[in-house]
């Protein structure tokens, strides 16, 4: 469509991953900036903004007429006591400017049922989107209504809260694997929510792309960071929504392959 992507990359403080809200004001005052793009909680490195920092974000998206279309998609899976804050909750002026994507695709794994919901608040988007003829934009199976009206039951609650369970006892095992095996060669600030870990292989000596050589060598597939734009090298993305046992064993691969790795250097 022609437009131009502007990447604010997050800020690594040394203790954590911050929203850099300098290059978002530089960014939507570069040019004709007419859309903030915000993912919370963030894919890759699982951080939950807060509100004060959404805050922030919601100033300049009324400075600069910004339509803020936001990824809640992740909501549901906070994991380490941190909030989400749905970024339409700030305040109503900000909710009639905001998209709010959402979906039980992440939280109950029902990704393959293609189903997704969008409130909202512009008028002007709303009218936009409902100008072509709906079988253009594809329509929802009853299957994938019924699987999410299952989810979003008092049962459905109940198979979350178990899921969250097991992923912060993964959130757990990874944080041990950090300390002892990972310590020297790879790093991570433990997410506060989604099951991503957004991890730094930048010490193990593995070139800006880890993604191939932790395949090949480890027989583990984790998304390649380069994929993910600026910032990235370096870093591979591991998903840990998996079991307990799953993740030793790939944990227990990577470590091995690196110290391969280095026995051979
Ligand atoms: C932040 C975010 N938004 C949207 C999607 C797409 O979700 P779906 O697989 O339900 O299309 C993903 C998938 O990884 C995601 O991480």
């Amino acid at each position: 469509m022609g437009r131009q992507l502007l990447p604010v990359q997050a800020i690594d403080t040394g203790s954590g991953w911050v929203f850099d809200l300098d290059a978002a004001k530089a960014a939507a005052a570069s040019g004709n900036a007419k859309a903030l793009l915000l993912v919370n909680p963030h894919n890759p490195t699982g951080r939950m903004l807060r509100r004060d920092e959404l805050e922030a974000l919601g100033e300049l998206a009324e400075l600069h007429d910004l339509v803020v279309i936001s990824d809640e998609i992740h909501a549901d899976l906070a994991l380490t006591g941190a909030t989400h804050v749905p970024f339409a909750s700030l305040s109503e002026p900000l909710a009639a400017r905001t998209v709010t994507l959402y979906s039980a695709s992440k939280s109950y794994n029902l990704g393959g049922l293609c189903c997704a919901l969008a409130h909202i608040g512009p008028g002007h988007v709303e009218r936009e989107l409902a100008a072509p003829p709906s079988q253009l934009l594809g329509h929802i199976s009853t299957l994938a209504v019924a699987a999410c009206r299952a989810a979003w039951s008092p049962e459905g609650d109940a198979w979350l809260e178990d899921c969250l369970a097991r992923l912060r006892a993964n959130h757990s095992l990874l944080a041990g694997w950090l300390a002892a095996e990972g310590a020297a060669r790879v790093k991570c600030y433990p997410p506060e929510g989604t099951y991503l870990a957004w991890l730094d292989f930048r010490g193990a000596g593995l070139g800006d792309s880890p993604g191939p050589w932790l395949r090949r060598e480890a027989k583990v597939l984790m998304n390649d960071g380069p994929d993910f734009g600026p910032g990235g090298a370096g870093f591979a993305r591991l998903n840990f929504a998996t079991t307990g046992d799953i993740l030793a064993e790939v944990l227990d691969r990577v470590a091995v392959a690196l110290a391969k790795a280095r026995t051979e250097r």
